[in-house]
């Protein structure tokens, strides 16, 4: 391909709302271009790239024998309804209506369109196990799209979903496709974590996400120092340093205007890990109560599982009526609770603690000496608390948590989609069964996104080979020159017996000009031909990624570049 004759214009300067490198090279390099919030059009320099992504998908998921489907975007609501999630989805969901006002949901994810699907199609154990898998384009009604391709509102996913007999049958589905992700991560040029994931309200089942570890990633991951547990902060279990607490007997004190963990920190000298911090979840009908360590933050997701579906942070008439207190002398003494009808779960690091403080449920008072298992009314306990940096592992070890992107999410579902939509079958003795489902995302844009994010420069993109747009970027300077223009033609003739990919920047342009794109664009390999470099015995072989340059003979180009791939 002739620059002269492509769709390509690189910017400067990328528009001041593009925050991250990835985005910003995107634009620049002219891979893509922004339609609208969260809605980007792909250039054909993106696109090809893109392809290049979905090509590696396509092998490994071929290879791990999945089967490419494709299935329409536009849904019609009453599957959502079957499987509750038309109020379980509603945040991300788009409703669109037709001519005869017939509603419609825009898909942002399959696995009610393949179970109903796999219902038609499936009838005896004999047709089980099948994965299917499509790339299409899902739609979900982000509140915050953001950092241009990696939370959009449209984009591409690899969506792939596995149906089998049993649970043992679904696990070895699922260790397959979550073999596939680990080479098609891998073949992208990503170094992605395996990560232990949260598995949700439905509990049980195992989940794992794909993240690449990156400063401006939205999910955080726990890891170990000198370890294996690798988890996302959801899920993962800490302990915290444990404290000193002095026992003594149940203590009522005032406390005018103390509203926060920190100010009966700073004014009556209780430090935070002393304080049992108490919070307030209803779910319209019920009430129930938090307590984790007053230095501690609790995992909505754990907090989720614990409580069941439903429940949500209590608004602050709601815990006034509840406890008869607003929020900063909550508690959970049994002596205050009297009448009050509370669920209370407790944290496990508060399990033996003693000489603690904590709201007496009544305005401008708390409580001092608190022995947790003596003075509280729990209920529950349970694993509640968000991990910590330096947080001790299961092992002993400690843990650090940093910062990726989520790339893929695996996911055991079970027979929850099966039942709710009738993807049943016959087993051997002819009794009607659920089929076992698990179900398989991987962001192909964000994907391509990540890509740049974890290889760039301050020049520009630097593409691993395997997804790059093209393997060389070929600068011809001198074209006038009979000499100059005979050994192009002869590096293009070897590139294309070769069968590497490459973009002739034949444009009428400053070496500097073409040098700067050639970066900005970030191809592999650059080769340079003009008279300078034809008296110096060839052409000029650069690596984007070390900088490293060779001349070559004009006829071998091609070879050359084949032979060193990387
Ligand atoms: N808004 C989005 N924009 C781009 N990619 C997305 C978006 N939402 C999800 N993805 C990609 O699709 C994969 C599967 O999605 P899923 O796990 O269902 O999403 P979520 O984690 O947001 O619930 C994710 O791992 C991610 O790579
Ligand atoms: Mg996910």
């Amino acid at each position: 391909m002739r620059w002269t004759q492509a769709l390509l214009n690189t910017l400067r300067e990328a528009p001041a709302e593009a925050e991250i490198a990835s985005h910003r090279l995107m634009l620049r390099a002219g891979l893509i271009r922004k339609l609208g919030a969260g809605l980007y059009s792909f250039l054909p320099l993106g696109l090809r790239a893109l392809r290049k992504v979905e090509k590696i998908i396509r092998e490994e998921m071929d290879r791990a024998g999945a089967l490419e489907v494709l299935m329409p975007g536009l849904q019609p609501p009453e599957l959502w309804e079957k499987s509750g999630r038309i109020t379980a989805a509603a945040d991300v969901l788009f409703h669109v209506k037709d001519h005869q006002d017939r509603r419609w949901v825009l898909g942002p994810t399959h696995e009610e369109v393949v179970t109903d699907l796999m219902a038609g199609e499936v009838q005896s154990y004999r047709q089980l196990p099948r994965t299917l898998y499509q790339i299409q384009t899902k739609y979900r009604d982000e509140i915050r799209p953001r950092f241009g391709l990696m939370r959009a509102k449209e984009f591409l996913m690899k969506d792939a979903y596995s149906f089998d007999a049993d649970e043992t049958g679904a696990k070895k589905s699922y260790e397959a496709m979550v073999g596939a992700y680990r080479k098609i991560f891998e073949r992208t040029g990503l170094k992605a974590l395996q990560v232990e994931a949260d598995t949700g309200v439905m509990g049980g089942a195992s989940s794992h996400e794909f993240n690449v570890p990156a400063e401006i990633g939205e999910g955080e991951v726990v890891t170990e120092e000198g370890g294996s547990y690798v988890a996302t902060i959801e899920k993962a279990e800490g302990k915290p340093a444990a404290r000193k607490g002095v026992a003594g007997s149940l203590e009522k004190f005032p406390t005018p205007r103390v509203r926060t963990i920190e100010d009966l920190t700073k004014k009556h000298g209780v430090a935070a890990q002393d304080q049992v911090k108490t919070l307030v979840f209803t779910n319209g009908k019920a009430t129930a109560l938090i307590l984790v360590r007053g230095d501690d933050e609790a995992q909505e997701s754990k907090v989720a599982r614990a409580l069941g579906a439903g429940y949500r942070t209590a608004a602050d008439a709601e815990i006034k009526e509840a406890m008869g207190a607003s929020p900063g002398s909550l508690g959970a003494v049994a002596s205050t609770l009297g009448g009050k009808k509370v669920t209370v779960v407790a944290d496990l690091v508060l399990k033996g603690q003693t000489g603690m403080a904590t709201g007496a449920n009544e305005n401008g008072f708390h409580f001092k000496g608190v022995e947790v298992e003596r003075d509280l009314k729990i209920d529950r306990w349970a694993d509640v608390r968000t991990v910590r940096e330096g947080d001790q592992s299961a092992s002993g070890k400690k843990l650090k948590v940093s910062r990726g992107i989520e790339v893929g999410h695996a996911f055991l579902l079970g027979t929850k989609y099966s039942v709710a939509l009738g993807a049943k079958f016959l087993d051997p003795h002819g009794k009607e069964q659920p089929a076992v489902m698990g179900c398989y995302g991987i962001g192909v844009t964000r994907t391509l996104q990540a890509v740049i994010e974890v290889h760039h420069d301050k020049d520009g993109i630097q593409w691993p080979a395997a997804v790059a747009p093209y393997t060389v970027m070929v600068v011809t300077l001198d074209l006038a020159d009979a000499a100059v223009k005979k050994a192009a033609d002869e590096v293009m003739a070897s590139l294309e017996k070769a069968g590497v990919d490459y973009l002739w920047d034949d444009r009428d342009e400053r070496p500097g000009v073409k040098f700067k794109d050639a970066d900005l664009l970030g191809f592999p390999w650059r080769i340079t031909l003009g008279a300078k470099s034809l008296a110096a015995g060839g052409v000029e072989i650069k690596c984007r990624r070390t900088g490293a340059m060779e001349v070559v003979p004009p006829g071998q180009a091609g070879g050359w570049i084949q032979n060193r791939k990387d």
